[in-house]
């Protein structure tokens, strides 16, 4: 009689078991039809890429920044980027005329590791919240017009300036067929989504090298997966073409110098 009824429940925990996996099957296959190509509107990616999110608080500590004590805490970047915020080394970031956001949204990721650099983490650790609002409000004041007289990185030439057709049609028009928008509608002129800088007086060496991090996977901080979504599709040929034109300022002296 205890025989039967054993026999009799086995079936049953089959059952349970293969209910139970294929409720988790379905979630899993959503999750992988969803995954990278379609950044904007998808599923959140697995690894969370960033720990700051635009809330009204995120964006009131921002704007509270005091550009004077900004001035004083710079004294410890001006090594590496620049005392007017241009870097002399064509690999460092230029952080003058940085829109506040971006500039805190870096620092932070530098400090939570969601973004890796281990000189950045280094210095983001000795900063609080503040500091780093206090240095946004400070580099973002600060002129982007040239002057001959410091010793700056930027602008460079391009190698090869018939690749400015190139990067020009991407910047301004994007390419539909792959959905690449163009770069100007987030990273301005145009227009700017929140937290993506301006790359026009940004030093072309390191926007090649930052486009590289993010198709091969070693920057993943930004949210939405909207950069990694984008430099992944761009040939060899236009990442240079693009870091190049950026980098050479996009003006009409960039063919020339
Ligand atoms: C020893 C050199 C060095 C010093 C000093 C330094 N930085 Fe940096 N910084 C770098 C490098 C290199 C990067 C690019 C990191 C990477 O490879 O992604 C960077 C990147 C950044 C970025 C990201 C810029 C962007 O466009 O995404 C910000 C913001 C920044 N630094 C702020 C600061 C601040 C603020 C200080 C001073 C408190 C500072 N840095 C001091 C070398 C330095
Ligand atoms: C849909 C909006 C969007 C479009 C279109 C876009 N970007 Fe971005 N980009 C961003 C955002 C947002 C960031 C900041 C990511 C982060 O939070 O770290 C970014 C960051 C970058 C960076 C890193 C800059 C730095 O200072 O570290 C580079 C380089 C870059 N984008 C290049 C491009 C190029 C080139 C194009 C056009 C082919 C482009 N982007 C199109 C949103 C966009």
């Amino acid at each position: 009689m205890s025989h039967a009824s054993r026999v009799s429940r086995a079936p049953t925990a089959v059952f349970w078991l293969a209910t139970l996996l294929g409720l988790f099957a379905i979630p899993l296959s959503l999750a992988k039809n969803h995954s990278p190509a379609q950044p904007a509107n998808s599923t959140p990616p697995l690894r969370i890429p960033s720990d700051v999110a635009w809330t009204q608080e995120t964006l009131t500590i921002i704007s509270s920044g005091d550009s004077f004590r900004g001035l004083l805490l710079a004294r410890r970047c001006n090594h590496c980027h620049g005392e007017e915020g241009f870097s002399s080394v064509p690999a460092y970031p230029n952080l003058a005329g940085l829109d506040r956001l971006s500039f805190w949204k870096q620092v932070e990721d530098f400090r939570s590791g969601k973004r890796i650099s281990p000189i950045m983490q280094t210095i983001a650790e000795g900063l609080a919240a503040r500091d780093s609002a206090d240095l946004a409000a400070y580099y973002a004041l600060l002129p982007t017009a040239s002057d001959p007289l410091e010793n700056r990185a930027f602008p460079q030439p391009m190698q090869d300036p018939s690749r400015a057709t190139i990067a020009i049609r991407l910047i301004v028009f994007g390419d539909g067929q792959r959905g690449i928008p163009p770069c100007q509608s987030c990273h301005g002129p145009v227009s700017y989504v929140k937290g993506a800088p301006r790359l026009d007086v940004q030093n072309g060496t390191y926007l090649a090298e930052q486009l590289d991090h993010f198709s091969n996977g070693s920057r993943t901080n930004d949210i939405n997966v909207r950069m990694r979504s984008i430099a992944i599709q761009l040939t060899a040929e236009e990442k240079t073409a693009l870091s190049e034109c950026y980098g050479a300022g996009l003006g009409p002296g960039a063919n020339s110098r």
